[in-house]
């Protein structure tokens, strides 16, 4: 677990900013207060200007290197706009790391399948910079709709991952979702752990895979956030591990929980699951 009360807010210049993929922009901020502790999975609450625009916007981190911290942002709404319009040497005012919980690899897993999609790309990115010298080989099985969609392959194997394509419309790679490609390539290679982040659908794909071949997952949830700091009650889900409260918040006791603790069917009224 990680100390929540390390988050840190202040402004953080803007030290570049550039298209990353169609629709994506990446941020670099200088942010040494951030960069020191975050870990896979935590992730930055920024504040937005504009009209209508009161809530902070939650964004994961994607890679850290010395004081740098970088940020993915996908435009699907103002917010995210406002920030990928941002110019270098603008501050942006943020609080974090946030979340209680990062992505971790299970003790003696040989072989890690990460999964995923969209703005789910980054907490798997930086955890793959964070592989130990001496731990798992990493598989990515990251998927799109179709081959322009297909985000991050290049970062990936820059890690050193076995990247494994899957398109919906098999315009490239493997024909089907990336939990269908994960489903194939266990037949041949035998899987330790799975650690999705992604679209819901596909993160609940891929939970219900490990649990039906009793491997242990991770998932890191996107909520519609308020405060980002376990005041509001926005973000809690459903879960079903003995002992703990039913309704945990994704903001504080996750992002990131088991797979087979989260009770899939009443996750978030936003998403259609099949
Ligand atoms: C822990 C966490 C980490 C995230 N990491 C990233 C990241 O690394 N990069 C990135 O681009 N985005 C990330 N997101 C999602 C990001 O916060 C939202 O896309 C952003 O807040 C949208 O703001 P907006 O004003 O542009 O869109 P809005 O106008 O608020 O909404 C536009 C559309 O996006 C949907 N949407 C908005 N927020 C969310 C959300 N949190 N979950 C699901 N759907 C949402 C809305 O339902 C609507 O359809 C993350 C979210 C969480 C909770
Ligand atoms: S966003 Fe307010 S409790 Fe999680």
């Amino acid at each position: 677990m990680i100390n929540a009360v390390s988050a840190w807010q202040g402004m953080a210049p803007l030290l570049a900013r550039a298209a990353w993929a169609p629709g994506y922009w990446a941020l670099d901020l200088h942010c040494p207060e951030v960069a020191r502790t975050a870990v896979p999975g935590q992730f930055v609450h920024l504040r937005v200007a504009g009209p209508d625009l009161l809530l902070r916007r939650p964004i994961s981190i994607h890679e850290v290197d010395g004081d740098r911290i970088t940020l993915v942002v996908a435009v699907v709404g103002t917010g995210s706009q406002w920030l990928a319009n941002r110019s270098e040497g603008e501050e942006l005012d943020l609080i974090g790391p946030l979340g209680q919980r990062g992505l971790s690899f299970e003790p003696g897993a040989r072989t890690v399948a990460l999964v995923g999609g969209g703005v789910g790309i980054p907490p798997l990115h930086f955890l793959a910079t964070r592989r130990p010298a001496d731990g798992p080989r990493l598989v990515a099985f990251i998927g799109a709709r179709s081959e322009a969609r297909l985000l991050g392959l290049d970062n990936f194997a820059a890690q050193g991952c076995e990247v494994v394509v899957s398109t919906d419309d098999g315009s490239r790679g493997f024909l089907g979702t990336n939990v269908a490609a994960l489903a194939d390539y266990a037949k041949h290679t035998r899987i330790d752990q799975v650690l999705a982040c992604g679209p819901t659908p596909m993160m609940r794909a891929a939970a219900l895979w490990a649990i039906e071949h009793g491997i242990p997952s991770q998932v890191c949830l996107e909520a519609r956030m308020g405060c980002g700091v376990g005041a509001c009650l926005s973000c809690v889900v459903e879960t079903r591990r003995e002992g703990w409260d039913r309704y945990l918040r994704v903001c504080t006791e996750g992002p990131v929980f088991d797979g087979d603790n989260i009770v899939w069917e009443t996750l978030s009224p936003m998403v259609k699951l099949d």
